[in-house]
């Protein structure tokens, strides 16, 4: 079936509103509290989160769980999720590797993170990178750097932008990677002083 963008799926598995959904194994629908107070977004899931059907599972997973033991927060009371539900992929040799969604994908599945943000209604929503900054805001414009660690209120909720885990795992320099874990500890801590 060709993606349609004004189609309204009842379930992930129908959504045809992008073509993302070929490539993919499964969609990757958000996890955890359903009314938790803090909401996690990513950007999509990659190749484990793929194949298990559950976000933030793989090396970027781990170093969100690491970050948020540090910051004190217990996986289970928050709700994690992505901006884009599918996996996008090129073949590199034999390895599917990530590659970044295009603004009318991330536009297309704005409709699942909305009705992530109506039914579990968090106080605090941390944006984990550009893409999941821009969805938030529903601003394909904005930058992070203008945005890190700065909360912003839109619609009666705090948004908090840091960067994506898996940055803070590749960024080259040993200081850069350590800096980078460290804001989003620190834009997890403001999440949680602003509950
Ligand atoms: N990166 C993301 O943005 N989300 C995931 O679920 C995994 C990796």
């Amino acid at each position: 079936m060709q993606a349609k963008p004004e189609q309204l799926p009842a379930t992930l598995d129908e959504c045809r509103r992008c073509e993302l959904w070929r490539n993919a194994t499964q969609p990757v629908g958000g996890q955890g509290a359903r009314h938790a107070k803090l909401m996690l977004v990513g950007e999509q899931p990659g190749d484990q989160e793929d194949r298990a059907g559950k976000p933030f599972v793989g090396p970027a997973g781990e170093l969100l769980d690491d970050a948020l033991a540090a910051a004190g927060i217990d996986r289970r009371q928050v709700y994690i999720t992505n901006a884009v539900k599918h996996f996008k992929w090129e073949l590199r040799g034999k390895r599917r590797m990530h590659k970044t969604p295009a603004q009318k994908e991330v536009a297309a599945c704005h409709y699942w993170l909305e009705a992530e943000l109506q039914s579990v209604a968090p106080r605090v929503v941390v944006a984990l990178g550009a893409t999941a900054l821009k969805s938030v805001l529903q601003s394909p414009a904005v930058a992070l750097k203008d945005y890190l660690g700065q909360p912003v209120e839109r619609d009666g909720r705090w948004i908090i932008a840091t960067y994506h885990p898996a940055y803070a795992l590749r960024v080259p320099g040993s200081e850069a990677r350590a800096a980078a874990r460290q804001a989003i500890i620190d834009a997890l801590l403001a999440a949680e002083r602003l509950l």
